[in-house]
């Protein structure tokens, strides 16, 4: 199969630091596949991208058969894929000792059972493109603070998870000049920290050296830096636009 352009999927692509990302990646002439298990929201995420080829699907990452399901329409309409940018997520705020199974359970369906059904549906086509493609995660600070900025030690654990699951894939599918990296910010202004109570949004602006929450253009630039060919060096590794709240 021969690919000249760019094919980005993005998981949680219809909103927040996932549309953002599909956004840049439109303004630089990529085609974007838009998955999130709202399509609503997938298709208004259509909308805020330059026009070009794009497609708005609705699944849900914890779905395996759903994901290669939309993902193989989306490489047959499309002609391939080149990449992925897995950023669906949910965040957990209940401390470690008191939550339910179910609900730790959940985050894991969602943080890590889904970024991998993301990735391992879209693996096939990655392969076949006889290109170099990226991967690029969506991690947290948390994994490295154990939780407490934002959400709990149950979030933290899932996104830590996400490390290891990303250098697996990393190390796997380099022969196929595939790379694989975490991206994990800080606390971000998007649909998920608008939860944040006032005081709570102060607190954690001043844990970082910017004093403020980071921004979603601020993490996309990143995310897409690492979908380029300037970060061919670049694999296996979590870069952490984080505002200096802590330091590697
Ligand atoms: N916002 C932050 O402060 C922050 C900080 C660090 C890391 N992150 C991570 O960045 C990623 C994006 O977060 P965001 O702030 O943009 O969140 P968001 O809530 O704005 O967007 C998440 C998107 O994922 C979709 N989604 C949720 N569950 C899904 C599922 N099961 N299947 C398919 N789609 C699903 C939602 O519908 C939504 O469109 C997440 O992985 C999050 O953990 C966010």
């Amino acid at each position: 199969m021969q690919i000249t352009d760019e094919v980005v999927v993005v998981s949680g692509g219809g909103s927040g630091i996932g549309l953002e990302c599909a956004k840049q990646a439109s303004r630089r002439g990529a085609s974007v596949v838009l998955v999130d298990i709202s399509l609503d929201a997938a298709k208004r995420g259509l909308g805020e991208l330059v026009p070009g080829r794009h497609l708005a699907l609705g699944a849900d990452v914890t779905d395996r058969p759903a994901m290669n399901e939309v993902l193989d329409f989306a490489a047959a309409e499309l002609g391939g894929l080149t990449s992925v940018i897995a950023a669906a997520g949910i965040v957990c705020r209940v401390p470690l000792a008191e939550v339910d199974p179910a609900e730790f359970a959940n985050v894991f369906a969602v943080n890590v059972f889904g970024m991998q059904n993301t990735i391992a549906a879209a693996a096939p086509h990655l392969k076949k493109t006889g290109r170099p493609g990226a991967i690029v995660a969506l991690g947290s600070v948390a994994a490295n603070t154990g939780g407490g900025l934002m959400g709990s030690g149950v979030y933290a654990a899932s996104k830590g998870a996400v490390v290891g699951l990303i250098r697996g894939y990393a190390r796997e599918l380099a022969p196929w000049g595939i790379r694989a990296n975490v991206v994990a910010p800080a606390a971000t202004e998007t649909p998920m920290t608008l939860a944040l109570s006032d005081d709570e949004r102060s607190r954690i602006a001043g844990m970082s050296l910017i004093g403020r929450l980071c921004t979603p253009d601020e993490i996309a630039s990143t995310v897409n830096f690492l979908l380029s060919e300037g970060s061919g060096a670049i694999t296996g590794q979590v870069i952490q636009p984080n505002g200096g709240v802590y330091f590697n």
